[in-house]
């Protein structure tokens, strides 16, 4: 049976009904990629309040990485739930945050020993990194990077590289945060068309005539000396796949060489992988498969599968910097959250799991990648693992974003079924955020209606 049924015009009357009201009583900032109204959500399916059933290829952002109400966590989550649902561990500890920080820690051989810090949302874990950093270093200055995101609260927003919609209007931000070039390689100076990332990144060696993780190195350590100072900076943030940045995913080696200068500035190194993280590359952090330990990395979204927990994870020596009292939040490692989110590291220990995300993410490779050959609009396909996209361009030798064609595209696939979201500097990017539990069936039955999205554009 196909996973796509649509009974009503899109969006159906009861959406509509419900829009028209959220937009009388509701805060007009969150954006809405569809007009719809979800009323239930099983595995790759969400079926909305008119009956309609679509194929998400979002994960509600990268989060329901297990496919909607996951079997296991939706057991572990009613079972925490007949026990309690809060009691604050700075008031009453509860083994399941104590487990949850055990589980991380060992994500990071090459770190130990680990600690762990766990709060609710991406932004939340993301301050809180950078508080690790500066009290563990004594100084100040962070850099991230372009294309960077890392969420909407202060110090998250200053470290996000994109103004409008972020941070438009919300000046001034916290100061010492200083922005390198992000490895984008595609839209390099001096690069045309074809390269689109470095060759090193799958061999360890680069073998362009121009070797492009160099040049973007020396471009990040020039910065570093002449704009900060290498003494004064207290931490390096970066998302080893810039996410809404573009699913543009940063070479090895270059993280390789900014790893190795950290080492020597005595420098945090800061991985985001709020989006990256649980089994979206293909591992289950990026970093595992980029061979390049952080000091601490960024974890919430699929950690949890839907449940809202973030955490930090990394060099104890960094984490016991702050004494007690200097981190926390009343909902800070939810017992709901933790339960769900040992559930979801109990489904990764299954190795099918990674091994069914690996395969979607070759099989969403070949496709995109073929889509690229036969649509002049298709800039560039890209991505790790099952995180992929392709960027749309209005040109290709000039690598005009179309923004326009991006957006085109999404709402055809949902008013065709297929539940899509864009992201990108430039907006044009359409990222792939299948669940990773999706058959192969669903994936060609989505993707199906998005070549006819690429189609209907002419
Ligand atoms: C890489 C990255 N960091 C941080 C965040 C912020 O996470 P949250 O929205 O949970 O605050 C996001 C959210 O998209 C993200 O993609």
């Amino acid at each position: 049976m196909a996973s796509i049924q649509l009974q009503t015009a899109i969006p159906g009357p009861r959406s509509r009904e419900l829009f028209a009201t959220r937009e009388q009583q509701v805060a007009p900032g969150p954006f809405h990629t569809t007009p719809l109204v979800a009323a239930h959500a099983e595995g790759a399916v969400i079926t909305d309040v008119d009956g309609n059933r679509f194929l998400d290829f979002t994960s509600g952002i990268g989060v329901t990485n297990l496919g909607h109400r996951d079997p296991a966590v939706m057991v572990a989550v009613a079972k925490q739930a007949e026990q309690f649902v809060h009691t604050s561990i700075n008031v009453v500890a509860y083994a399941g945050y104590i487990q949850v920080a055990e589980r991380l820690n060992a994500l990071l051989p090459e770190a130990a020993p680990c600690k762990t810090f766990l709060a609710n949302s991406g932004a939340e874990a993301v301050e809180n990194a950078v508080k690790f950093a500066r009290a563990a270093t004594g100084r100040q200055a962070v850099i991230a990077f372009e294309h960077g995101y890392h969420g909407r609260t202060y110090m998250a927003m200053a470290l996000t590289a994109k103004a409008h919609p972020y941070k438009s209007g919300f000046a001034p931000f916290p100061a010492e945060v200083y922005r390198a070039a992000y490895p984008d390689f595609y839209r390099w100076p001096g690069v045309a068309g074809e390269v689109g990332s470095c060759p090193g990144a799958s061999d360890g060696t680069c073998q362009l005539s121009r070797c492009l993780c160099r040049e973007a190195f020396a471009a990040f350590a020039e910065m570093a000396r002449a704009q900060i100072g290498e003494a004064n900076v207290a931490a390096v943030i970066i998302e080893p796949v810039a996410g809404e940045g573009g699913f543009i995913p940063a070479p090895a080696p270059f993280l390789r060489m900014l790893r190795e200068w950290c080492d020597e500035h005595g420098v945090v190194l800061i991985f985001d992988e709020v989006q990256t993280g649980f089994g979206r590359t293909g591992s289950l952090l990026a970093c595992q498969q980029l061979g390049v330990t952080p000091d601490l990395v960024v974890m919430a979204k699929g950690l949890a599968n839907g449940l809202p927990l973030s955490a930090v994870t990394g060099r104890a020596a960094v984490i016991d910097a702050v004494g007690l009292g200097g981190v926390g939040g009343t909902y800070c490692g939810n017992p709901l959250a933790c339960a769900a989110a040992l559930a979801v590291l109990d489904r990764f220990d299954d190795p099918s799991v990674l091994a069914h995300a690996q395969q979607l993410g070759k099989r969403l490779k070949q496709r995109l990648e073929a889509w690229a050959e036969r649509f002049p609009v298709i800039g560039q396909a890209r991505g790790l693992g099952p995180m992929r996209a392709i960027e749309l361009v209005s040109d290709r030798e000039s690598k005009t974003p179309d923004k326009a064609a991006a957006q085109a595209v999404v709402r055809y696939a949902y008013e065709h079924g297929v539940i899509l979201m864009a992201c990108g500097t430039h907006g044009n990017v359409l990222r792939f955020l299948v669940p990773l539990t999706l058959d192969f069936e669903q994936l060609d039955e989505g993707l199906a209606v998005i070549e006819n999205g690429l189609k209907s554009l002419g």
